[in-house]
């Protein structure tokens, strides 16, 4: 039997019945000429989610990444952010204009507010225009990034839309059960950014290395399958075509209660996460 061209990635589904794979990419970094190769060869080994953001400064890559991999743009779902500074209702369907002109197309897959900055207390603001954007087949999911639930709930208050997904920092390291019940409960998609832990030294920890070791699997492919188990879709990043490639191809690996057991304890609790109510980012 010959071997498939593209790994099998899982899928789930937003709150309006259209998918989206649990495994995407993130390409906060991935800058300049490299940045293009890292993000065509991403493409290339059936990555159909991708991640960037107005701040990252790299969305002109992630547009000439997207031409040069030959894959067709409509099969791919394109994630980018608002930035701080684009918040409000005029400035941030600017940002979404800009954004869309440095990607090269028509439209955004996905929209989200990166962080709520509430010091500037025009997320509802923001939350209206992307919505407006989303009326008007300019981006076609709206979302948030870094939004507490209280937070989302305000802006479901003022307009009557819970966010399609919130994008929240979020591993082994950060299960973050509570904020995850609550978007389940509201037919809010959770995704992961830093779902490595790279941030958190994950790699480092007995209980994963010992998961991995006993699956014969790398250290990553547990974290990403112990997500993708809870429905929550992850955005690694990885500049490596081998990592590429391994990182999307989890559909070997079961994760049993033992497992899990183990990996409960890699749990660092809430009080080490930024906190979207003090945090902000422009
Ligand atoms: N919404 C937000 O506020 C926010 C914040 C931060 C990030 N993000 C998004 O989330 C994405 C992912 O988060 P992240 O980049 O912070 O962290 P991550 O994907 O969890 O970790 C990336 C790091 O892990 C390494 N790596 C990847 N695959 C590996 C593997 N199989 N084995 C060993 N090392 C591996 C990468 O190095 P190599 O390149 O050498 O493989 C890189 O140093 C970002 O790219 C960005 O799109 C969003």
């Amino acid at each position: 039997m010959s071997t498939p061209a593209y790994p099998e990635v899982p899928t789930t589904t937003f709150a309006d019945g259209t998918s989206i794979p649990l495994i995407g990419f993130g390409t906060g970094g991935a800058r300049g000429p490299a940045g293009v190769d890292v993000i065509a060869s991403a493409l290339r080994t059936g990555y159909r989610l991708l991640d960037t953001a107005a701040q990252y400064g790299n969305e002109t890559a992630v547009g000439e990444g997207l031409r040069r991999s030959g894959v067709d743009p409509s099969e791919v779902l394109v994630t980018t952010k608002v930035a701080g500074g684009d918040h409000g209702r005029k400035a941030a369907r600017t940002g979404i204009l800009e954004s869309l002109r440095r990607l090269g197309l028509e439209r955004v897959g996905i929209a989200l507010i990166h962080w709520p900055n509430p010091s500037r207390g025009l997320a509802v603001d923001t939350w209206r225009t992307l919505l407006d954007l989303r009326e008007e087949g300019l981006v076609l999911h709206a979302g948030v990034s870094n939004f507490r639930p209280e937070q989302l709930q305000e802006l479901f208050d003022a307009t009557g839309h819970w966010p399609e997904i919130n994008q929240i920092q979020l591993s082994l390291a950060r299960p973050h059960e509570e904020p995850h019940a609550f978007h389940q409960q509201h037919g809010i998609l959770t995704q992961a950014w830093g779902p490595l832990g790279t941030r958190e030294g994950l790699s480092e920890q007995f209980a994963i290395r010992k998961v991995a070791a006993k699956h014969e699997v790398t250290i990553a492919q547990v974290a990403l399958r112990w997500a993708v188990d809870r429905e929550i879709v992850v955005i690694p990043r990885s500049s490596d075509p081998g990592r590429q490639r391994r990182n999307l191809d989890l559909a070997a690996l079961r994760l049993d209660d033992e497992d899990r057991a183990l990996l409960a304890s890699l749990d660092l609790g809430e009080e080490s996460a930024w906190d979207s109510r003090t945090h902000e980012e422009w």
